[in-house]
């Protein structure tokens, strides 16, 4: 069917967020992962996830639209610019200053994917340790990875995302199942039992869930050089 996982083309582009990745091996995106508006964005959100196209999601994609030459498009590959919305210490992906800031990295992941021992879900508490875990062992490779407020609120953002949208919007609960296939092969857990929010997305339940992911992030101070946090021009 036209919403059928498929891997991309080695031409095809693909970034640093596994969620629009996700949705272009979906073909709710163009699958070559080019030409991509913010219209265009807002609508396979919606298709693909049921997110309402909120403050947060227009306001990443004009980010991303600072990340091209083009006037109103980019492509998925692009937005890895690092600084625009691209971020050291990410949950799946290397820092820029040690190689790799685009493509999935297994031993990055084994942070998140170890997380919440014992049990066959991710929740907010798991996520605001593997935030924490994750600069931590950043810190040893990278002792200068940029560590802003900026990036801080971006870690928090991504990660209301994939528990309030491969898990639940409510709850915060994701079963890691979903969350690894995600991660892992970009795909929507369909076969497995996932289906997309029942609930739309909304700025209300996505504030809700990223301000307790906030409020259990036991310990974060900014590092890193003294930067402009917002806008970043390349
Ligand atoms: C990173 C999910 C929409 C651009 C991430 C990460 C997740 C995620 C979980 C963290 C990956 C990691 O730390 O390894 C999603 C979902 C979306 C969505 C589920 C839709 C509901 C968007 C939009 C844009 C965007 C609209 C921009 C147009 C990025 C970029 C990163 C990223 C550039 C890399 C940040 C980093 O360095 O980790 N996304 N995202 N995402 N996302 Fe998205
Ligand atoms: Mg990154």
């Amino acid at each position: 069917s036209a919403h059928q996982w498929q891997a991309p083309l080695p031409t095809d582009s693909r970034g640093p967020c596994p969620g629009l990745n996700t949705l272009a091996n979906h073909g709710f995106l163009p699958r070559n992962g080019s030409n991509i508006t913010i219209p265009i964005v807002l609508a396979a959100i919606k298709a693909g996830f049921n997110h309402e196209p909120t403050s947060l999601m227009r306001t990443a994609g004009k980010l991303g639209l600072l990340t091209t030459d083009n006037p109103d498009h980019f492509a998925l590959e692009e937005l890895a610019l690092h600084g625009t919305i691209e971020h050291d210490a990410s949950f799946s992906r290397s820092d820029l200053a040690i190689g790799d800031n685009i493509h999935f990295n297994a031993t990055v992941f084994a942070t998140l994917k170890n997380s919440n021992p014992g049990v066959d879900y991710y929740n907010i508490t798991s996520a605001a340790q593997v935030m924490v875990q994750r600069l931590a062992e950043d810190s040893l490779i990278n002792p200068n990875l940029t560590n802003t407020i900026k990036e801080f609120s971006a870690r928090v953002g991504e990660s209301g995302l994939y528990l309030g949208v491969i898990g639940n919007i409510t709850t915060g609960v994701a079963p890691k199942k979903f969350v690894q296939i995600f991660f892992e092969q970009e795909r929507l857990p369909l076969e497995e039992g996932w289906h997309r929010s029942d609930v739309p997305i909304d700025d209300d339940n996505f504030n809700k869930l990223t301000n307790a992911i906030t409020q259990a992030v036991t310990e974060w101070a900014p590092s890193g050089p003294i930067v402009c946090p917002w806008v970043r021009l390349q």
